[in-house]
């Protein structure tokens, strides 16, 4: 195929949602945006910290518009066919400092999440890997109209989890994480170039559609 011909790169931007440095999740975003590049895609790295915002406040959102923490991570967004969350669990929940950026984020009109496809990922010492915070991170996500994978990925004991050379310590654990990275930049990759269906989704309440809002419909 003349490169002219050549279909772009899927972009896929990546980021850790805890911001302290030794963060295990953000080992893990390393390796699955290795794995991502590896697979022939365009990777944008991040880390939450760079997306630095004040707690929701409305009356800062009247007074000031959005911050420019929310309006960086929007624009990465934008410039991304899909997004990877690794993502710690805090109390068997989403931590408040990522639920706090998808709630500024989801202010912006039109908002970006709705067209984006993501993939959840967690890593926690414990034996449950954070998964139960990936539960509740779909809520937000799903609500906001963004595909999640339906396979998602923890790292349970994250502490000895990893090599030094940052690929994960059980062999078998790699070869899943590879196969599901690959597989869900398949489903990105099919639905982004080869789309048969139209999607429209309406149980967003901030998107003036014009439709009651209580009905959700995909066509
Ligand atoms: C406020 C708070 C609540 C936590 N709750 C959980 C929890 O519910 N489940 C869990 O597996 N780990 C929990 N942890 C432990 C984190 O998984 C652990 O600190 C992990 O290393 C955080 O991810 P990071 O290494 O990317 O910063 C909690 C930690 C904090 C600070």
């Amino acid at each position: 195929m003349p490169t002219e011909d050549r279909p772009r790169p899927l972009r896929v931007l990546v980021f850790g949602a805890a911001l302290r440095a030794g963060s295990a999740n953000a080992r893990l975003a390393s390796l699955v945006a290795r794995l991502i590049a590896d697979a022939g895609a365009t990777v944008d790295h991040a880390s939450l910290r760079e997306f630095d915002m004040p707690l929701y406040d409305g009356d800062i959102e009247t007074a000031d518009g959005l911050p420019e923490g929310a309006l960086a991570l929007h624009g990465r967004l934008e410039t991304s066919d899909a997004f990877v969350i690794s993502s710690p669990e805090y109390n068997a929940s989403v931590p408040g400092v990522l639920k706090n950026a998808v709630d500024w984020v989801s202010r912006v009109q039109p908002q970006p999440f709705k067209t984006k496809h993501a993939l959840l990922v967690s890593a926690s010492p414990s034996l449950m890997g954070g998964n139960r915070g990936l539960w509740a991170l779909r809520i937000p996500l799903e609500h906001l109209g963004t595909r999640v994978y339906p396979d998602m990925f923890s790292l349970a004991r994250a502490h000895e989890g990893f090599t030094e050379a940052g690929l994960l310590a059980d062999p078998a654990l790699q070869r899943r994480l590879t196969e599901t990275v690959g597989a869900f930049l398949g489903l990105v990759e099919a639905d982004t170039r080869y789309v048969c269906l139209r999607r429209r989704w309406y149980e967003f309440l901030g998107d003036a559609t014009g439709a009651p809002v209580t009905q959700r419909a995909e066509g």
